[in-house]
C-alpha cells in the first residue's frame, strides 16, 4: 500500500481528531498538531505507529513552517488546515481581544500552514490544501462577526489559490460544514439548527476530499438556508437575524 504523509492541523479533538483516526486506519503517515496533545485519547498512541504528534501553536508562523516541513520528509500529499477557535460571549459589544484572537488563529493560522506545505508540495509539483471553513463565513452572523470574517476570508482565499495553483497540480477543497457536535459546539447554549454528529461529519468531509471537491457544504438543509440568507435583501436578512440576535443569551 502507498502510505500518504497527511498533516491535520487541530487534530486533538473534534473534526481533526476523527479524520486523523480515519486516515491512520488505512494506514497512512498522520501528523496531527495543537496546543494541549493531553486532549489526544491514549489508546491513540498504541494502536498508531504512524501517527506523528506535534505541540505546536499555528499563530506561531515559523515553528507552523518547520514542523509541516519536518513531518513530511519531502512528501507531503494532504494537508487539512484545521485548527479553529469560535466564541460565542452572549454580547453585542465585540471583546476585541477576542476579536484578534479568532482573526489571528482562523486566518494567520490557516495562512501559515498553506505557506508551509506549499514549501513541500511546489517543489513536488502535487499535494492537496483542505481548509475546514464554515457556513458561518456565508453570512455576518450576530454576536460572531468575527467567526464569520475569519471563515469568509480564508473561503475567498481558497477560492482563488484553488485557480492559482491548478498549473502546479495543486488541488485546494474548501470545506463549509454547518454545526457539528465537537468539544467547540457543546459550549453552546443556543439551539442549533441541523446539528450533526462528529462521526458523520468525518464520513461526509472524508469521502469530499477523497473526491477532490472545490467545494463542499453540509449539511445540506444548512446549505440551502444560509444561501437563502445571503441572498435575500439586507434589509430583511437584518431584521431576521436581529430577532435571532435578541434571543441569544
Ligand atoms: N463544530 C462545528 O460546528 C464547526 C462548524 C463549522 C466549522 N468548524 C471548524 O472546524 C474546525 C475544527 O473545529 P472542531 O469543531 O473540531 O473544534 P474543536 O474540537 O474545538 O477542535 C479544534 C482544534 O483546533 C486546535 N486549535 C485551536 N487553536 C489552535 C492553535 N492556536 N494552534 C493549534 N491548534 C489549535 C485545537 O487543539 P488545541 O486546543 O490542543 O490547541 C483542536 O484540536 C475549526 O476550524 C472550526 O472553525 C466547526
Amino acid at each position: 500500500m502507498d502510505k500518504k504523509h497527511i498533516f491535520i492541523t487541530g487534530g486533538t479533538s473534534g473534526i481533526g481528531l476523527s479524520l486523523a483516526e480515519a486516515y491512520l486506519k488505512e494506514g497512512h503517515h498522520v501528523g496531527i498538531c495543537g496546543r494541549d496533545l493531553s486532549k489526544i485519547p491514549a489508546y491513540m498512541k498504541d494502536q498508531y505507529p504512524f501517527m506523528h504528534v506535534y505541540e505546536l501553536d499555528i499563530n506561531d508562523r515559523k515553528k507552523v513552517n518547520e514542523t509541516i516541513v519536518n513531518f513530511s520528509k519531502g512528501r507531503l500529499d494532504l494537508v487539512i488546515a484545521n485548527a479553529g477557535i469560535a466564541s460565542f460571549k452572549g454580547h453585542d459589544i465585540p471583546d476585541f481581544d477576542n476579536v484578534f484572537k479568532v482573526i489571528n488563529t482562523n486566518v494567520l493560522g490557516v495562512m501559515s500552514t498553506i505557506e508551509a506545505s506549499l514549501k513541500v508540495m511546489l517543489p513536488n509539483k502535487k499535494g492537496h490544501l483542505v481548509v475546514i471553513s464554515s457556513v458561518a463565513g456565508e453570512i455576518g452572523l450576530p454576536r460572531v462577526g468575527q467567526y464569520s470574517a475569519s471563515k469568509a476570508a480564508v473561503t475567498k482565499y481558497c477560492e482563488a489559490l484553488a485557480i492559482d495553483l491548478k498549473k502546479y497540480n495543486i488541488v485546494v477543497t474548501t470545506i463549509l460544514p454547518g454545526f457539528i457536535d465537537t468539544p467547540l459546539t457543546r459550549v453552546n447554549k443556543h439551539y442549533m439548527p441541523f446539528l450533526m454528529s462528529s462521526e458523520k461529519a468525518t464520513k461526509l468531509i472524508k469521502k469530499s476530499i477523497d473526491n477532490k471537491a472545490i467545494r463542499y457544504v453540509f449539511p445540506r438543509r444548512m446549505k440551502w438556508l444560509v444561501y437563502i440568507l445571503s441572498i435575500m435583501p439586507r434589509r430583511l436578512y437584518r431584521t431576521l437575524m436581529g430577532l435571532v440576535a435578541s434571543r441569544l443569551t
